[in-house]
């Protein structure tokens, strides 16, 4: 019975968001709630010789200023490198500008922004290394690369024999800059301790984590910490960890004994919750005369902070291994440390700046090759992965090419650069496969059905903005055919059964399963109770029996969820039920594709670039909420777009400090930057994922932007940009 899942419903706490009643963390109030701030490092590099504080500390209303040296100390020794991120004022090392080196806790916040100005330190300034491309020479070999689960270097066949003997090639350094998450709702925390008991309301992708990792630094049972979450105003990677100021806001509370609350201001968001990394990568490719691939060398170097603060390497090359048939490819990953903060996963981590370089390469492929870029794509599909040495569990990537380029009008496109004008704009069309994993971990949920008719879902799950109360509450109402409107979908909270980190695109493909599994399970224990019943279930099976529009259904008799309940004394039935890891893991490579094309219209003279076209095509197995999905969709791809025209945080070389700290100076896309975008799901789905065949898209539709409108933009001006962001300067060069 699927009456709901894959229309286009509205977003079920659609109206509490545009009234307000949608609370995020920072509005969490109680009874004796005070403020925190930061006081952050204005060095990069170095120790503290002293912080003096004592004209904070007496000032109105202060009641701590929290350094290194009266911190509490932290289990960091019992946290798994992966969950805990630094610093935490464990020590006087500065590791980066901007880290946090005091906490101040105040009566008012304007108090404590006040005392935390001052704060008086003083420090021995060490030799920073600020700027990634100044020491490309030292670059080093991730140690923990996907968790310590594979190598950071894979190799097949031999692809530079193969590059050195092919009759066509392109060699490459593509380059994309550091870029900032900027979800509208800044970090915030409230934190309270209750005796050994610790809740938080905090902004975050991944309640269970925050729990365990609370849980574990503070040393107290992963019991007695809970966190709540019911919204997320966007994260987009930078709230999948614990990051510094959850912790400290909650040491604070420890500190003071009373209820804090600490809400990072926007300039603090560049320097508390990581950032993309910056990536410098060499291309190799190389093809047969027919325009078979027969080489790819992808050799990427990415930055990282100081060793000290952890490890994040972002996977450039993973689609480069799987993307398309090709005996010979060779992938290294590489890190180049600088002092800056820790680097993190941003909406596709990986392939968004893997796949721009892989995807600029196999245009220029293309062009040596004089070939059209949407065939050399077809000329090279598998449905086989060649890494993972697995077919795909379901590949329609060849689909997205013809609906694609089917609506975009491809086939008009003159293929010699500067050749297609309108007026005086110089149009140029380019086009880029998206790809990103399916991926899928284990997950639980608990329902119950109440007497008046009504179902509660509980899962401690998270909607990150994309639709999980929506989508969930589809896949309950269908799974137990009740209405939605009697359908209530709790999530965001640790005492729910638990549910992955919203990040990874998992959030769909996890919970749905176990949604379902728990709903059978509540309908198998109601159908219990009326097969015990000698006067309603006289003689029938369970297979005799439906569940419908609030009622049991036995063959002749239509017995309303009250009556049944009442009949057995019970308020309400309860059951609860976990799911693991998608079914067809073994035997299959999971992934999602897509078919990105773009137009763009230069201007000769200035160089301005605008994406005037937008046509997205996209095979992400069965799209559960037409509605919701295709928001994904243009929001993915406005956020590529970003990335390709606009989006880059800027380092001050010589004091490491981010000159562009803020939304007017970091630049995202506004409504005059994005077109009318046309999306099209390719039908399909893949049940080797789930049950419903679906797969998550939060980070497949921002893969492959900045390719294709690079790509767009060499046709349009002749002119190939393999630098992030593309700019007039650029172009008019
Ligand atoms: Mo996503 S970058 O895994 O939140």
């Amino acid at each position: 019975m699927n009456a709901l899942i894959g229309q286009p419903i509205n977003r079920v706490d659609g109206r509490l968001k545009v009234t307000g009643g949608a609370k995020y963390a920072a509005e969490f109030d109680m009874p004796g709630l005070v403020h925190a701030t930061l006081v952050q490092s204005t060095i990069a590099a170095g120790t503290i010789i002293a912080i003096d504080s004592r004209d904070a500390e007496g000032m109105p209303g202060v009641l701590a200023v929290i350094t290194p040296d009266n911190a509490e100390k932290l289990k960091l020794e019992k946290a798994g490198q992966e969950m805990v991120t630094r610093p935490l004022l464990q020590d006087a090392q500065i590791f980066y500008n901007g880290q946090p080196i005091a906490v101040v806790v105040a009566d008012t916040l304007d108090r404590a922004l006040a005392a935390a100005a001052a704060v008086k330190v003083t420090y021995r300034q060490g030799e920073a290394v600020t700027i990634m491309d100044s020491v490309l020479d030292q670059a080093y070999r991730p140690k923990h690369f996907r968790n310590g689960e594979r190598s950071p270097d894979s190799n097949r066949g031999d692809a530079d024999a193969a590059f050195d003997a092919a009759a066509a090639k392109v060699q490459a350094t593509y380059t994309t800059p550091v870029e900032h998450h900027n979800p509208m709702e800044p970090h915030a925390t409230v934190a309270r301790w209750d005796g050994e008991r610790l809740t938080v309301w905090t902004a975050t992708q991944g309640i269970a984590g925050t729990q365990r990792t609370l849980a574990t630094l503070f040393g107290v049972p992963v019991s007695s910490v809970r966190v709540i979450c019911p919204f997320v105003g966007g994260g987009f990677g930078c709230k999948g960890n614990t990051w510094p100021p959850a912790t400290l806001t909650a040491m604070a509370a420890q500190k003071v004994g009373r209820p804090v609350k600490l809400s990072l201001t926007r300039r603090q968001m560049y320097s508390s919750n990581g950032y993309r990394p910056r990536t410098v990568q060499k291309l190799r490719l190389a093809a047969d005369a027919q325009g078979k691939l027969v080489a790819m060398r992808h050799d990427g170097l990415t930055q990282m902070s100081m060793p000290s603060l952890g490890e994040f390497a972002e996977p450039v090359g993973l689609a480069t291994e799987m993307l398309y048939a090709c005996p010979n490819v060779a992938v290294t990953h590489r890190l180049v440390a600088v002092n800056q903060g820790l680097p993190t996963y941003m909406r596709a981590p990986g392939e968004a700046s893997g796949v721009f370089a892989l995807e600029s390469a196999m245009d220029e492929l293309a062009v040596a090759l004089k070939m059209d870029p949407v065939e050399l794509r077809l000329r090279n599909d598998t449905d086989r992965d060649g890494h993972a040495e697995k077919p795909f569990s379901s590949r329609k990537l060849a689909e997205c090419y013809r609906e694609g380029a089917e609506a975009f009008g491809w086939s008009r496109r003159n293929p010699a650069p500067r050749s297609m004008r309108d007026g005086n704009a110089l149009i140029g069309w380019g086009v880029a496969t998206a790809t990103y994993p399916a991926n899928r971990r284990p997950a639980s949920a608990a329902v119950r059905l109440n007497a008046d008719g009504s179902v509660h879902v509980f899962s401690g799950t998270q909607d990150i903005g994309t639709g999980t109360y929506t989508v969930m509450s589809q896949v309950v109402a269908d799974t137990l055919g009740v209405p939605l409107n009697r359908v209530r979908f709790l999530l965001g909270d640790s005492a729910y059964p638990p549910a992955p980190t919203s990040g990874g695109s998992t959030t769909v493909a996890s919970v749905s399963p176990a949604v379902q599994a728990a709903c059978a399970a509540v309908r198998q224990k109601l159908f219990g109770l009326v097969l015990a019943d000698p006067e309603t279930g006289g003689g029938f099976t369970a297979a005799d029996l439906s569940l419908q529009n609030g009622a049991v259904y036995v063959p002749g008799r239509r017995l309303p969820l009250a009556q049944v309940l009442a009949r057995a004394g019970v308020e309400s039935v309860e059951a609860g039920a976990s799911s693991g890891e998608a079914e067809g893991k073994a035997g299959y490579s999971l992934h999602s594709f897509g078919a990105q094309f773009a137009e763009v219209r230069v201007d000769p003279e200035l160089g301005e670039i605008r994406v005037s076209r937008y046509v997205g095509a996209f095979d992400a197995g069965r799209i559960l909420n037409a509605k919701t999905g295709r928001s994904q969709l243009i929001g993915g791809i406005t956020y590529g777009i970003g990335m390709a025209l606009l989006e880059a945080t800027e380092t001050d070389a010589e004091t490491g400090r981010y000159v562009n700290a803020n939304l007017a100076e970091y630049l995202v896309p506004v409504h005059p930057d994005v077109p009318t975008i046309q999306t099209i799901f390719v039908a399909g789905e893949d049940t080797q994922v789930d049950p419903l065949g679906a797969r998550g898209i939060g980070e497949l539709p921002m893969v492959g932007v900045a390719a294709a409108i690079a790509n767009a933009v060499y046709h349009a001006t002749g002119v190939r940009v393999r630098d992030l962001p593309i700019r007039l300067e650029q172009v008019l060069a």
